[in-house]
């Protein structure tokens, strides 16, 4: 008895994460560059008629294939309809495609469309659980989107960085990349400058698409954390009814990082919260991270694909820091079960907007 119904709530929730995963990827052309250290043609995440051109990890030009073409951004050319998939919608490619084809479903990644080469678009679904794969044709166990990848929009045979984990990087090929770390010690980050694993780690706190952006290192020094403003405002520890002279300090960046400060003006020693808790500043200890308001990215250290925003009306996709609404019918993110809801839960993070 016991074991069906865990069965069955895991199900829900897979269900609930699916649900939530279809929608589209929310990467720019500008989030792209930035992880290619390389120049060339990137195709547009949002219209697969557009393409952008990288140079420096910045988009410095972009433009549109003519009318009855699209852009293969793997080849980097604009190809016939007719012959090539429209990266970015199904019915786009079923009526343009001049022979039967299976494409993911773009929209809702548990369904793959057929075409029949005629106009006609049809759709199948992969199942509770299940998501379509484009690169093997076939339905494998979800949630993850395995076209919900940046490599999908660039050439293929090169290298970027993760978009999703600084510090690592992806080989693109075909469309698909998976999340790869720099191994040859001591060269043991990737750096998307330059496209090369080096020794220090070249994160810096402007990692909007990740929430474990790896830009501190436990035991990473900083001479400003503990300085009056932040000694002040965090709250005192009482140990034993004694006041102690320690105290912990939000990093200033990110929701689940703090630093121990020994004293006021002391060197400050970062350190990070056990997975699935974030650091309350005010109480100066790791909490559950609906249980307050943090303003940093709220999806760094816990393992949800989906985090509320702040007042519950919608939620950020982790994976590329995208924000959704829920349906209007249940329209309050509920983070803590991982469903849309018509109530308002009553966490901190709920209350306010
Ligand atoms: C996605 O497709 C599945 C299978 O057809 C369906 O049950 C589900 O409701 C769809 N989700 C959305 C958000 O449309
Ligand atoms: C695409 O290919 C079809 C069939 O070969 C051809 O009739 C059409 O003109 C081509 N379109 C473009 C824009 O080249
Ligand atoms: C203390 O450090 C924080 C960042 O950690 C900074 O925002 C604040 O301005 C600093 N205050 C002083 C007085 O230096």
């Amino acid at each position: 008895m016991m074991t069906v119904l865990a069965f069955n709530v895991r199900i829900c929730v897979v269900a609930a994460c699916l649900f939530l995963a279809s929608q589209a990827i929310g990467y720019t052309m500008d989030d792209l560059c930035k992880q290619w250290s390389g120049a060339g043609y990137i195709g547009n995440p949002s219209d697969c008629r557009g393409w952008g051109y990288c140079l420096n990890q910045q988009t410095v030009s972009w433009g549109t294939c003519k009318t009855g073409l699209v852009f293969n951004a793997q080849t980097a050319c604009c190809e016939n309809a007719t012959i090539t998939p429209c990266s970015t919608s199904a019915v786009q490619t079923c009526s343009a495609i001049s022979s039967p084809i299976y494409v993911p479903n773009l929209l809702n990644c548990t369904e793959y469309a057929h075409c029949d080469g005629k106009g006609k678009i049809a759709y199948g679904d992969c199942g509770n659980g299940g998501v379509y794969s484009e690169a093997t044709g076939k339905c494998q166990w979800g949630p993850a989107c395995p076209q919900d990848n940046i490599c999908r929009f660039m050439q293929s045979n090169i290298f970027v960085g993760d978009p999703n984990k600084c510090g690592s990087y992806m080989n693109c090929i075909n469309g698909y990349g998976s999340s790869t770390a720099c191994t040859s010690s001591p060269n043991i980050y990737y750096n998307a400058a330059t496209g090369k694993c080096q020794s220090t780690n070249p994160c810096t706190g402007d990692n909007t698409n990740s929430g474990d952006s790896g830009q501190f290192t436990v035991g990473q020094t900083s001479n400003t954390a503990c300085n009056a403003t932040n000694f002040k405002n965090a709250q005192t520890l009482t140990v034993d009814d004694k006041e102690v002279t320690y105290k912990y300090v939000t990093d200033s960046e990110t929701c689940y990082g703090y630093y121990y400060c020994a004293d006021e003006g002391a060197t400050g020693y970062w350190n990070q919260c056990p997975t699935g808790t974030q650091f309350n500043n005010a109480l100066g200890k790791c909490v559950s991270p609906a249980s307050f308001v943090c303003t940093h990215n709220r999806c760094g250290n816990v393992n949800n694909k989906f985090m509320a925003v702040e007042g519950c009306l919608g939620y950020t996709i982790c994976s590329s820091g995208a924000t959704n609404d829920c349906p209007s019918t249940s329209k309050y993110y509920d983070e803590v079960n991982n469903i849309c809801t018509s109530t308002e839960p009553k966490y901190a993070i709920c209350k306010s907007s």
